[in-house]
């Protein structure tokens, strides 16, 4: 299910003293089955963006075209009443705190919201809060507890089961490994790749860690000033320092350390490694060609 976002504009408060043009003319199309990553500094727009996807927010000018479902900005009432709840079915979206999207006295009727809001019996809707809580991982002993009482990383994977019971096609996630140690986000994100295989979802991620963007993403999107700023490779986005400089963004340790010892092997380009496995393996490549 491919996303279109044309010309978007959005104004948050729009004809009011506090008016603030939060995207200006984003153009960005997201084919089905992709895996994408959005950067950009904090108030870039890259929230404001992802919200326009499921039709959480609607453009002030523009479109988005989501398969057959076109979402406008409201010029009608007519336009007002548009029924945006099939869309927010199948392109599921997690917070940037997932703790405001949490409100139920248990974890497991909190999963069970979006099916049961979408239509589903209460027998179904627990059957299907069961899949995704066992999906994500979250252990058995917990559906009962208060999702409140969970630590950070389990309140977030009730977010994601929560979006994932109304069995999306579309999963976007905003800032999920904000503030996870470093075992959490590496659990995360591979949470995120088994979740993506395993449901062939499209996977869009907000992220403010160049180091998971280059080991996770196919492609970036780099949002400044509410434009799109890049819209490519991470690798190639990476390894150009004057670009990287330019977008305001750091470049990730795994490519500081490789370009630190690539001159020690004689190579001048930095080496394409996205992870520091790969590194490890580069350099070790480097070391038997050398013996060899
Ligand atoms: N509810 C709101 N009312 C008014 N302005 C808002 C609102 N939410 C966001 N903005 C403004 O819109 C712009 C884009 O905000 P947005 O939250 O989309 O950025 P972001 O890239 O997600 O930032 P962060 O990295 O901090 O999450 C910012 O200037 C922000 O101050
Ligand atoms: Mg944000």
């Amino acid at each position: 299910m491919p996303i279109r976002i044309e010309e978007v504009t959005y104004q948050y408060q729009l004809n009011t003293p506090f008016e603030r043009t939060a995207l200006r003319d984003v153009n960005v199309t997201i084919p089905s089955g992709a895996l994408v990553a959005f950067l950009g500094h904090t108030g870039s727009g890259k929230s404001t963006l992802v919200q326009h996807m499921n039709g959480l927010l609607r453009p002030t000018k523009g479109r988005v075209v989501v398969d057959d479902l076109i979402v406008t900005p409201i010029r009608s009432r007519r336009d007002k009443k548009q029924n945006l709840l099939p869309l927010r079915r199948r392109v599921g979206l997690v917070f940037q705190y997932p703790e405001h999207q949490l409100f139920e006295e248990t974890v497991e009727r909190d999963v069970m919201f979006g099916p049961r809001n979408f239509g589903a019996t209460e027998a179904e809707a627990k059957e299907r809060a069961h899949e995704a809580l066992r999906l994500v991982g979250l252990d058995e002993s917990l559906w009962e507890r208060s999702p409140f009482d969970l630590s950070g990383g389990q309140m977030r994977r009730v977010a994601i089961a929560g979006v994932l019971a109304s069995r999306p096609d579309v999963l976007i996630v905003d800032e999920p490994t904000a503030g996870l140690d470093p075992i959490g986000r590496r659990d995360m994100l591979s949470l995120f790749k088994r979740l993506r295989e395993e449901l062939n979802l499209t996977l869009i991620l907000v992220s403010h860690d160049m180091d998971d963007v280059l080991a996770y993403a196919e492609r970036v999107v780099v949002m400044e000033k509410g434009q799109v700023a890049f819209d490519g490779n991470p690798f190639e986005l990476f390894q150009d320092e004057s670009l990287v400089r330019e977008l305001q963004l750091d470049i990730p340790h795994v490519l500081r350390l490789a370009r630190d010892v690539a001159p020690a092997f004689g190579v001048t380009e930095v080496p394409f490694v996205r992870t520091e496995t790969e590194l490890a393996d580069w350099i070790a490549s480097q070391i038997e060609g050398g013996v060899s």
